[in-house]
């Protein structure tokens, strides 16, 4: 049936941009350079770098040969590796559901303040005049009408690019968005190093504090670890099926084995360029490099409006704000397909006529009734509409804590017992040179990434987890 064809990418090329702007995120942009700076600098990034290359790289290419095997999304991928395995698709699902309600939150907020810097901008750099950054972040905050507004409108914005299709929509708009994101990101690195004191930003990031890994610290090793890895799934949108997803629209003839690689790398040098633009320019002027939420929005908020001031300020607060609003677009994209591809992988297994439209709608508005308490809890602040809060976390954090902290590295691990013993390292080997155009280059070192070291690695992740829950002592 001829509506029954699975979209696919136009070419290797444009997945990449589309793979990287998934992996390019929020995550990169605020996470990365304040865990790294809390975590003992160039000590985190040592490990984060590790971590990467004998766990990142695997899972990645894991779930994109899973991806590529089977044409589906998560849920439908592992059932038709064997129905035992379904649960863990349903897992990843859950994870997207999570991740991607909290983050539309969170991109709505972004939204909010690149077109409030926009009117400054327009209006010669007044608008913010009469607030602190504080007062302008905590009126928006518990102003749940507005949050849920701009939340609304993100997730409307990110439902028409993926209800477009692979090529035609997420392909497209990514096509243009990752070029601007780079451009954005040259303009404002420059700008931001050249400001006086930029230095100690730099240094707060990279100075390697190895004495945060003794456990006489109120650091440690493990939690070095576990805040390293719980990052480095986030931000290269692993464990979860999403890589499984965008691999599912790709077509025999690419290399998987070098796409495996070059997604990694390209998401950890811009996360290391966004670092490079938050901390010197939160150090620049005086500010704390605070963590969480609080540092993208109240933090640079102050530089731009109080630090640079003026038209000036207002023009990079502008530009910085739309570079984080593409990185989160494109995030929110790769995130929603993975969700909506669900109903389709079911009605194709069912050979029912597939549609794009109404299960990504669908799906759009279940992810935003999930976010409404995010949206509603003021992050955590006491005197907002909701003032509940799961195990003492706000809900962003409580639901940032189950998929990041939990679903992911339990996917990880399920997926890599799967292929390492399950399917003795072979599936990729397979997959790879399928098209015959390819052959499997480092096979030993991956047959060891899935049968042991990322086995091991998500078990230690995981007990210093459940040991930070109190559940495991
Ligand atoms: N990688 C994205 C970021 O760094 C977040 C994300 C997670 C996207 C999981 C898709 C899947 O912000």
């Amino acid at each position: 049936m001829e509506e029954n064809k699975r979209d696919s990418w136009g070419s290797n090329f444009g997945f990449l941009l589309a793979a990287v702007g998934s992996a390019v995120g929020l995550g990169n942009i605020w996470g990365f350079p304040y865990k790294m700076g809390k975590n003992g600098g160039g000590a985190f990034l040592i490990i984060y770098l590790a971590l990467i290359v004998i766990v990142g790289l695997a899972v990645m290419l894991g779930e994109l040969v899973i991806g590529r095997k089977t044409g589906m999304g998560p849920v439908g991928a592992y059932k038709k590796l064997s129905k035992k395995y379904a649960l863990v698709g349903y897992m990843g699902l859950l994870s997207g559901f999570l991740i991607l309600s909290f983050y539309s939150v969170l991109g709505g907020m972004v939204g909010k303040y690149m077109i409030s810097f926009l009117i400054s901008m327009l209006s010669g750099g007044s608008t913010f005049n009469n607030l602190t950054s504080a007062e302008f972040f905590s009126n928006f905050t518990i102003n749940g009408w507005e949050m849920l507004i701009y939340c609304f409108l993100f997730l409307l914005a990110t439902t028409f690019i993926v209800m477009k299709g692979i090529s035609n929509g997420i392909e497209k708009f990514t096509k243009v968005a990752m070029p601007a994101l780079a451009v954005l990101l040259i303009v404002i690195i420059t700008f931001v190093l050249c400001q006086d004191g930029a230095v100690e930003g730099l240094k707060f990031m990279f100075k390697p504090d190895f004495s945060v890994y003794s456990s006489s610290s109120d650091i440690g090793f493990f939690t070095v670890l576990k805040t390293a890895a719980g990052q480095m799934f986030f931000s290269l949108s692993l464990g979860m099926g999403c890589m499984i997803t965008y691999g599912s629209y790709l077509k025999k003839n690419t290399n998987l084995e070098k796409n495996a690689i070059i997604i990694p790398i390209a998401d950890t040098f811009v996360a290391i360029m966004a670092g490079m633009v938050v901390m010197p320019a939160v150090f620049a002027y005086g500010l704390e490099p605070s963590a969480g939420p609080s540092l993208l929005f109240i933090s640079l908020h102050e530089v731009f409006v109080t630090g640079m001031g003026g038209f000036i300020g207002s023009l990079m607060g502008f530009l910085f704000y739309l570079l984080v609003f593409i990185a989160a677009i494109t995030s929110s994209i790769s995130l929603l397909e993975v969700c909506s591809s669900f109903i389709n992988d079911k009605k194709q297994e069912e050979h029912k006529k597939t549609n794009r439209k109404l299960p990504t709608i669908i799906i759009s508005l279940m992810v935003f009734v999930i976010g409404v308490p995010v949206a509603l809890d003021g992050l955590g602040s006491s005197n907002a509409i909701i003032n509940f809060q799961p195990f003492g976390y706000c809900w962003l954090d409580f639901y940032d804590l189950i998929s990041e902290g939990i679903l992911m590295p339990i996917g990880a691990l399920i997926m890599s017992l799967i292929i390492g013993w399950g399917f003795k390292t072979k599936i990729i080997k397979t997959e790879i040179e399928e098209g015959g155009l390819y052959k499997l280059k480092g096979f030993v070192f991956w047959d060891i990434c899935f049968k042991i070291i990322v086995p091991i690695t998500m078990l230690i992740i995981l007990y210093a987890q459940f040991q930070d829950f109190g559940i495991i002592k």
